[in-house]
């Protein structure tokens, strides 16, 4: 066997498309709105910015390893046993966790048209094969993702609500989905975006996951929480999965000032309740004024609306990127995740959704 000349990846990684984040800038403008990341205007507990700043008088001591104030207090507010939790930096990490863990050459990771575009990442850093199946109307179809199973399936991943459809799969299909899973694949219940959702028919998948052993559900304090900056993410999950992930992830995977501040935002749920309030009025309010303009908007029910923008000269969602982000209004274009005419908008401040909606105007209006 001849030697290669230089280190090689494993295959599958030169495949993979870096992750690009939310811009964060509007060369030249003062002002800037960023609702590109889907971050919270409210954000974090005032407590939490306490507790973060009390953790600076210790930081030559290394972190608590089991996180166990963190998995305790997301614990007792779900209702949820804390060994059945497990905590990372950021739901991504998790992720990862469970695709390397779950997944190697041969085996099949399947995603759908618009998910979250870390699982085909990270289905191929991991050696395995990622397979797309189609959405219907931006919505995530349960019995296209069972065609796809094959004995090669090891794991689907499903971002619930969606982003960045926005939409969301209700709690009968899920249980459908998973009812026709064979037992050795995991069911991935990314929800992110769960505290957003009033929906009755919506569940995030806690009954799910308590009751079977191939269930899991992410969630992260990135979001309503707003402590993207700190990454902070948790897994609920069977035993035996939660001790796979223990074995393979970092020992000191979460640091003390996230470790205190995630805790200490997760008991302030007055402060969730009034960023949830804060985004069901305006999320009514933009897609509405939107609407008028004549602009398509998938009806969402997260923190985050897709704008659909006309295919016609001066009109499509690069010219409106352009415009936007020349008035301070940056948004997330979505090409990547199958939408070349579409911009995400994060919901954001009162200032910044009155500011989109009268930049939008002016640019629908303008010939
Ligand atoms: C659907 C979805 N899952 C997971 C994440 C990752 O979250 P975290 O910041 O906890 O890694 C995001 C963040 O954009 C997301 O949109």
């Amino acid at each position: 066997m001849t030697a290669s000349t230089k280190p090689i990846p494993r295959a599958g990684v030169m495949e993979i498309a870096a992750y690009v984040p939310g811009k964060e800038h509007a060369g030249g403008v003062s002002r800037v709105f960023k609702l590109s990341s889907n971050e919270t205007p409210l954000g974090p507990s005032p407590s939490a910015i306490e507790a973060f700043q009390a953790a600076a008088s210790k930081l030559e001591i290394y972190p608590d390893g089991q996180a166990r104030l963190l998995r305790d207090v997301i614990a007792e507010v779900h209702g949820l046993n804390p060994a059945n939790i497990l905590c990372g930096n950021g739901s991504g990490e998790l992720l990862a966790l469970l695709a390397n863990i779950y997944l190697g050459p041969g085996d099949e990771g399947i995603i759908t048209e618009h998910g979250f575009l870390l699982y085909r990442i990270q289905i191929l850093a991991s050696g395995g094969t990622p397979v797309t199946v189609p959405e219907t109307d931006r919505r995530v179809d349960v019995d296209a993702i069972l065609a796809a199973v094959t004995e090669r399936t090891k794991m689907v991943f499903l971002t619930n609500p969606g982003n960045p459809t926005g939409t969301y799969v209700p709690y009968a299909d899920i249980k459908r989905l998973h009812a026709a899973l064979p037992a050795n694949v995991i069911l991935v219940l990314d929800a992110a975006y769960a505290e957003y959702v009033r929906r009755n028919d919506y569940e995030a998948g806690i009954e799910l996951v308590s009751a079977n052993r191939n269930v899991v559900m992410t969630r992260t304090f990135a979001k309503v929480y707003g402590l993207a900056a700190l990454r902070i993410g948790w897994i609920y999950g069977p035993a035996e999965i939660i001790d796979t992930m223990n074995r393979v992830r970092g020992p000191f995977n979460i640091n003390t000032p996230a470790l205190l501040a995630g805790a200490a935002a997760m008991r302030d749920q007055t402060h969730v309740a009034k960023a949830v309030e804060h985004n069901q009025v305006w999320l009514a309010r933009v897609s509405e004024a939107l609407t008028a303009l004549g602009l398509e908007v998938t009806p969402s029910v997260t923190n985050f609306i897709l704008i659909h923008f006309p295919d016609q000269n001066g009109k499509r969602a690069a010219d409106a990127d352009a415009f936007l982000t020349a008035h301070g209004f940056v948004l997330r274009a979505v090409s990547s995740y199958g939408f070349p005419n579409a911009l995400r908008m994060t919901i954001g401040s009162d200032e910044a959704n009155t500011g989109v909606i009268a930049a939008l105007t002016e640019f629908m209006e303008r010939t």
